[in-house]
Order: structure tokens, then C-alpha cells, then sequence
């Protein structure tokens, strides 16, 4: 048997593109290939990146700069580029670096295999379509190895919404789902291979309507109970819901169903009406806080976390003080927050009325100290409570297990026998700024 040849993938940007980068390594498996965690000796380097914003995509013409001596090196070596930017610039990576054998777009990497054996015959290979077939189900008789205790899960891709600055309805498409019965296959199979806790991925996963067994469409609290069913899945999440997505089920099914962790990512990127508007949102200021009322009266103690945009085109400095009201209103235990990058191709991108970058960036700084103090003090509230902590790996200090709570907190336990996988009570004895210490209960 010839030797394994050896696959080094980089992951860029959200959890989609880490599930996406699994699932490419199992389609080259086939091929040949196995991966490898360095990419000093790979014969194949796959970037999986990302287009969200200006910096995450300049990230990989300056990977790609720094490959160019290891490809001068080692003429053999394979370089292709996945995910948002290789949709989006396709053509114009391989004009910009002729070194790139391989170009691959997010719905087409089912398709890897034979791009890969067209680019070993030292042809280039580029395919950014959005083919008929379904991805996930060519994809799904791959073999496969044991895994970690979570794992992501997507169950629904794509968006509808066309938010005003976002690349995502052009870089992965309409919102689709997969069918029920795909997801409860593949939800089984990871448990069946160590799985305890799973996320369930897309870019508006609260919009999830796949086709049931019924042949009637289910949504995603339908979803999550037959998800429930399954023995030995510990725990469910989702992650990303929109606001104008939250109905009635989905939020009952936070209060009702005991596997659904109580954290909630709910973006509502900014906290002026005019600027919602502006950006395409169809969501007002109110109507947030209303979707917020009704899902902490279902569940109390939920970790709301979201996304922020500022110094989006025309935000003035009462624009901007609505924000942080709302911020102030709502009180996150977590948020991502984000200055504005013009992105080309978006509605947006066309307009006028630019912040200037010095504003965007002191209004950044100032919304980040409030959510860094929101976050702290919710860490800090934690503290001699007790949650389940679900144990990953192995911390820095000896006997130490690193976990995470129901609220997504990273946890450090220090005790004898635990294992990776198990799920434990802790009582929360400290909070620093990014993670808690707790002992068993
Ligand atoms: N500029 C800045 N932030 C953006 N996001 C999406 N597009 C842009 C952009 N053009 C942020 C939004 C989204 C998160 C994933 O990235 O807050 O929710
Ligand atoms: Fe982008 Fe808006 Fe769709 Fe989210 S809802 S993926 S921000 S267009």
C-alpha cells in the first residue's frame, strides 16, 4: 500500500467553516489523504476562510504570501483555498497567486476528490458552484473516526434576509435545510462515536424548516424534542437565531426541554431604529426587547449573548448612544462586537455617509467596555452556583479538566478520574475575566 499522503487544513472564521473543514478532510480520505496538525510536512494545504469582514479575507493573501516560499521549496505541494473568500474571488485568487492549485466555494466540496485528482494531474482546479446535488448526502458514507464530547452539527445553511452590510446571501447562498431524518442520522451517528453535546449550525438556524418523516416541514423546536429522544446526547445548542425567527415553539422549548442549554446568541447588531432600518434588519429596537421578554419569562436564567456592528454608514452619535442603551437594557453575558467593513457586492458597500474610522473605532472601544463589564459581572454571579459541566480535555495544571457550563462559561475543575465526556455538577468557586473555577459537588 503506498504511504498516506498528509493533509494540513487552517481554519478560518465561524463554526460552519470548522464543521465544513471536518467534512473535507473526510471527503479526501478517499483520495489518500489523512490530516496532519503542521503543515511543514503536508502534501496538501487547504485554506477554509472566511469573508465576513475585510481583515478576515486580507488574512488569506498574506497566508497565501507566506505558503509561496514552502511551494518554491517543495514544488509538489498542493495549495487550494475553501470556504467564503474562494466563492466570492474565486478567479481572481488564482490570477492573484498562480501558486493556488485547487479553488473550491462552500457548496461544492462534496466535489473535492476529483478537484484534488485534477489538480495532482497538474491541472487547475476551480469549481464555486451551487450544484443541485445535496452536499451533506454525498458526504455522508464517508468512514468515520471517534470523536470528542461536542461536536457541530449543520442543519441549515444559507440566508434569505439580505441584511444590508452581510456577504453571506452571496457567498452561501438561499437558506436551506436538510431534511429531518439527515440530521437525526448524522445526530446518532456522533453519539454513537463519543458525542455528548450538539451544536447545531446555520447562519439563521432558528429559520430551520426541513422536511420531516411526516413529509410535513418541521421546525427547528420539532427538531430539537427528536433530538431529545436520542440516549446518551447530553446536550443541545443552536447558534445562529435571528430575532424576527424566535417563535413561540422555539422559545417554549428553552423553558420545556431539559437538553437545550440555557444560552441564546440573538444578534441584533444595532440598537438604533433608524439604522436597523438602514441596514435592512426587519426588526425594530422594540420588537428585540419584546423577543427578549418573552424568552426570559420562558426562561430566567438564560445566557443571552449577540453581534454588534458600529460605525455602519450614517450612524450618528445618537445612533450610537441608542446601542449602548439597549445594551444597558438587555445586560449580555457575552457579545461579539464589530466595526463596520464595506464589503463589496453588499447594498451597503454602494452608499455614502462613511464613518469616520476614528469615530468607529473610539465607539468600538466604548461599546466593548460595556460588554466586557456585563460579561464580567455575569462570570463573577456565577460564583457559588452550582451548574453541569460538561468536561472536554485535559487543562495547563496538573489533575486539571477543562469543561463547559450550560451557559457556555469555560470551566477548570481539579479532580482525580475525569474523563473527557463526562458531565458533572460543579460549584463555582472563582470567576476571572474568560473562565471559572469550580469543584465538584
Ligand atoms: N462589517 C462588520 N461586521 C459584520 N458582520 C457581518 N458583516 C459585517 C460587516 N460588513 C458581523 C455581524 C454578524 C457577524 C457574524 O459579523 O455582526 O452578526
Ligand atoms: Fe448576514 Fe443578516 Fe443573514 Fe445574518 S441575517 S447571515 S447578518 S444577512
Amino acid at each position: 500500500m503506498s504511504e498516506a499522503k498528509k493533509l494540513y487544513i487552517k481554519t478560518y472564521g465561524c463554526q460552519m467553516n470548522v464543521y465544513d473543514s471536518e467534512r473535507m478532510a473526510e471527503a479526501l480520505g478517499p483520495n489518500g489523504y489523512v490530516t496532519v496538525d503542521s503543515p511543514d510536512e503536508a502534501d496538501m494545504i487547504l485554506l477554509n476562510t472566511c469573508h465576513i469582514r475585510e481583515k478576515a479575507a486580507e488574512k488569506v493573501y498574506s497566508e497565501l504570501g507566506r505558503l509561496r516560499g514552502l511551494k518554491t521549496k517543495r514544488p509538489d505541494l498542493k495549495i487550494g483555498v475553501a470556504g467564503c473568500v474562494a466563492q466570492a474571488e474565486g478567479a481572481e485568487i488564482m490570477l492573484r497567486q498562480p501558486m493556488v492549485d485547487l479553488v473550491v466555494g462552500p457548496q461544492s466540496y462534496h466535489r473535492l476528490p476529483e478537484l484534488e485528482a485534477k489538480a495532482g494531474r497538474g491541472q487547475k482546479a476551480l469549481d464555486t458552484d451551487f450544484p443541485e446535488e445535496d452536499k451533506f448526502a454525498e458526504l455522508a458514507a464517508r468512514p468515520k473516526a471517534k470523536r470528542g464530547p461536542t461536536a457541530f452539527l449543520t442543519v441549515q445553511e444559507g440566508c434569505d434576509k439580505f441584511c444590508a452590510f452581510c456577504v453571506v446571501p452571496y457567498t452561501r447562498g438561499a437558506e436551506v435545510s436538510r431534511p429531518v431524518d439527515r440530521v437525526l442520522t448524522e445526530a446518532r451517528d456522533l453519539v454513537s462515536r463519543g458525542v455528548r453535546e450538539i451544536t447545531l449550525l446555520g447562519q439563521n438556524v432558528n429559520a430551520y424548516h426541513g422536511e420531516g418523516p411526516d413529509g410535513r416541514d418541521w421546525g427547528l423546536a420539532r427538531l430539537v424534542y427528536a433530538l431529545a429522544e436520542i440516549d446518551g446526547l447530553a446536550r443541545i445548542r443552536f447558534t445562529t437565531s435571528h430575532p424576527n425567527d424566535m417563535d413561540d415553539a422555539l422559545i417554549a422549548a428553552l423553558g420545556d426541554c431539559d437538553k437545550l442549554m440555557p444560552y441564546l446568541h440573538l444578534p441584533v447588531q444595532a440598537g438604533s431604529d433608524r439604522i436597523l432600518k438602514r441596514m435592512n434588519r426587519s426588526h425594530t429596537r422594540d420588537s428585540y426587547f419584546r423577543v427578549v421578554e418573552r424568552i426570559r419569562a420562558a426562561r430566567p436564567d438564560i445566557a443571552l449573548s449577540g453581534d454588534f456592528i458600529v460605525g455602519f454608514p450614517e450612524e450618528t452619535d445618537a445612533d450610537f448612544a441608542e446601542t449602548m442603551d439597549l445594551v444597558r437594557q438587555v445586560n449580555y453575558a457575552a457579545c461579539f462586537s464589530f466595526k463596520y467593513s464595506s464589503r463589496p457586492g453588499t447594498p451597503a458597500a454602494e452608499r455614502g455617509g462613511q464613518v469616520d474610522p476614528e469615530v468607529a473605532s473610539a465607539r468600538l472601544i466604548e461599546l466593548q467596555t460595556l460588554l466586557n463589564a456585563q460579561q464580567l459581572a455575569f462570570m463573577k454571579g456565577m460564583v457559588g452556583r452550582e451548574v453541569g459541566v460538561l468536561f472536554e480535555k485535559a487543562g495547563r495544571h496538573p489533575g486539571q479538566m477543562v469543561g463547559k457550563s450550560d451557559y457556555l462559561h469555560a470551566v477548570h475543575v481539579t479532580a482525580e478520574g475525569l474523563a473527557p465526556g463526562t458531565l458533572a455538577r460543579v460549584r463555582i468557586i472563582d470567576a476571572g475575566a474568560n473562565s471559572l473555577a469550580g469543584v465538584l459537588v
